[in-house]
């Protein structure tokens, strides 16, 4: 059949195995498949009303971060249900995120943790954060969650410092996309041989395929997509979940 070399065609199947029209129609179906599916907002609300795990605390820190002025900064509630899966199926323990806002993520994951987990969170922002450390105090995870205030590089060349190589099971990159390159190599320092790292952002609105779009975080988002594919270091994947997200098992 035309899909045991690799291409599909529904109407050539049906008219090899006679299969009938109805089946024609699931074969059609199935050829849908072979493409994400468009999310509308009549999916989304039933994926998000009616399958989703999302803890309720998790919805309401989503509800007041929306609103925001940069609000859709925030990983999806998909994403971060993702990321706790990956972590609890990880065995994750130690969790370093570069970029945290106002803490989505980063509570997301932190819920996932066994009891001597811990999260070291990366950002600049005292009133994003703030936020976060409120949802973190009541949530009953603030002591397993370090913040670092400083530009990320200066957090992550601290850490390594200090012989933190190789110590983290789960690493989450989100933050300033002209950095993407700096943190990926620093995470690859400090993940441990078999962690995980997460690269947010990465389909970048779709602008990532555009080749008019020349950006600054466009073009670093690009090259980093390049170079992860490539990378011999890495195990890879690109989820197109949330704004598109890269995982890397380091080898
Ligand atoms: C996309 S948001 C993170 C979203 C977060 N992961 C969540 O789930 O809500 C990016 C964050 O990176 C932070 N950021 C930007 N530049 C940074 C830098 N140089 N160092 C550390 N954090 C930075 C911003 O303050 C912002 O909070």
């Amino acid at each position: 059949m035309e899909k045991a070399r690799g291409r599909y065609t529904p109407g050539l199947e049906a008219a090899s195995t006679g299969y009938s029209a109805a089946q024609t129609r699931t074969g059609a179906m199935i050829a849908m498949s072979s493409r994400t599916i468009t999310m509308s907002d009549r999916l989304h609300a039933y994926l998000l009303n009616t399958v989703s795990r999302e803890p309720e605390i998790l919805a309401r820190l989503r509800a007041e971060t929306g609103p925001m002025e940069f609000g859709a900064m925030q990983i999806s509630p998909e994403q971060g249900e993702l990321m706790a899966f990956l972590a609890r199926l990880h065995g994750v323990r130690r969790y370093l995120e570069i970029g945290t806002f106002t803490g989505y993520s980063a509570l997301a994951v932190a819920l996932a943790l066994p009891e001597d987990g811990r999260v070291t969170a990366c950002d600049v922002s005292e009133e994003w954060t703030a936020i976060a450390r409120r949802y973190w105090l009541e949530a009953g995870v603030a002591d397993r969650i370090d913040l670092h205030l400083a530009p990320a590089i200066e957090t992550l060349d601290g850490l390594l410092a200090e012989g933190r190589a190789g110590s983290y099971d789960f690493i989450f990159i989100d933050a300033d996309k002209p950095n993407y390159d700096g943190y990926y190599e620093r995470a690859l320092k400090l993940v441990r041989p078999g962690g995980l790292i997460g690269v947010d952002n990465v389909l970048w609105g779709g602008s990532v395929a555009d080749p008019d779009n020349v950006e600054e975080s466009t073009q670093a988002i690009r090259r980093l997509n390049v170079k992860m594919q490539a990378d011999a270091r890495v195990d890879y994947v690109l989820l197109p979940v949330g704004d598109g997200l890269a995982l890397a098992r380091r080898r």
